[in-house]
């Protein structure tokens, strides 16, 4: 007798465990996510404009005289993000990210960082959002995502960047930069 109950207990689990296999089947939570990110920051040093110029980055603003440190310098983004650091293969790009970094420092080289990722892996699929401030020298930066919309709705987290690499192409420095990006949904 008592086995026969434990048994229907235990059918009965099974059964529940089942259906919720069936009813709660949800996508999982974005976790972490690794990516690459070019920037093409326009070059103001040219006297012309480059006319073979694809900047992803240029200067929107600047204060009424040059400061130290460039205080007051603000540029508008709008950079691809990808699987693996080249876009030659369309399959390996993700979205972009699209914002504002200014240089926000008066006794260093400091950025401050507005932006707005659109991703798309083909299985997470949205936006989140990157707050932060980083001394523009250091090798790894971190900042906070304070958000998102689609699968990354609620999300929160942090996003490690370093830089790559950067190389010179027609007077343009293109700049690889690795993210690594935590979040807790
Ligand atoms: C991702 O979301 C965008 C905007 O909602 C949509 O246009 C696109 O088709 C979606 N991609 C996938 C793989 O579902
Ligand atoms: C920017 O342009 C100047 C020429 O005006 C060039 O000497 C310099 O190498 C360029 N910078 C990069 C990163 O290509």
């Amino acid at each position: 007798m008592a086995i026969s109950k434990h048994c229907k207990g235990s059918l009965l689990l099974l059964l529940l465990l089942l259906l919720c296999n069936i009813a709660c089947a949800k996508k999982s939570k974005p976790k972490q996510l690794h990516f690459y990110m070019l920037v093409i920051p326009q070059n103001i040093s040219m006297l012309l404009d480059n006319p073979n110029a694809h900047y992803t980055a240029v200067r929107s603003g600047a204060p009424a005289t040059p400061q130290s440190f460039s205080f007051g310098v603000l540029n508008t983004f709008d950079n691809p993000i990808s699987k693996i650091p080249s876009l030659h293969n369309p399959a390996d790009i993700l979205g972009r990210v699209q914002g504002w970094y200014g240089d926000c420092g008066q006794d260093q080289l400091t950025l401050c960082l507005a932006q707005t990722f659109t991703y798309d892996d083909g299985y997470f699929n949205g936006t989140f959002s990157l707050v932060g401030v980083g001394i523009a020298t250091a090798t790894l930066k971190e900042a906070a995502i304070v958000g998102g919309t689609g699968d990354f709705a609620f999300c929160r987290g942090v996003a490690a960047q370093h830089r790559i690499s950067s190389v010179s192409i027609n007077f343009e420095e293109n700049a690889w930069f690795q993210y690594t990006v935590t979040l807790k949904c």
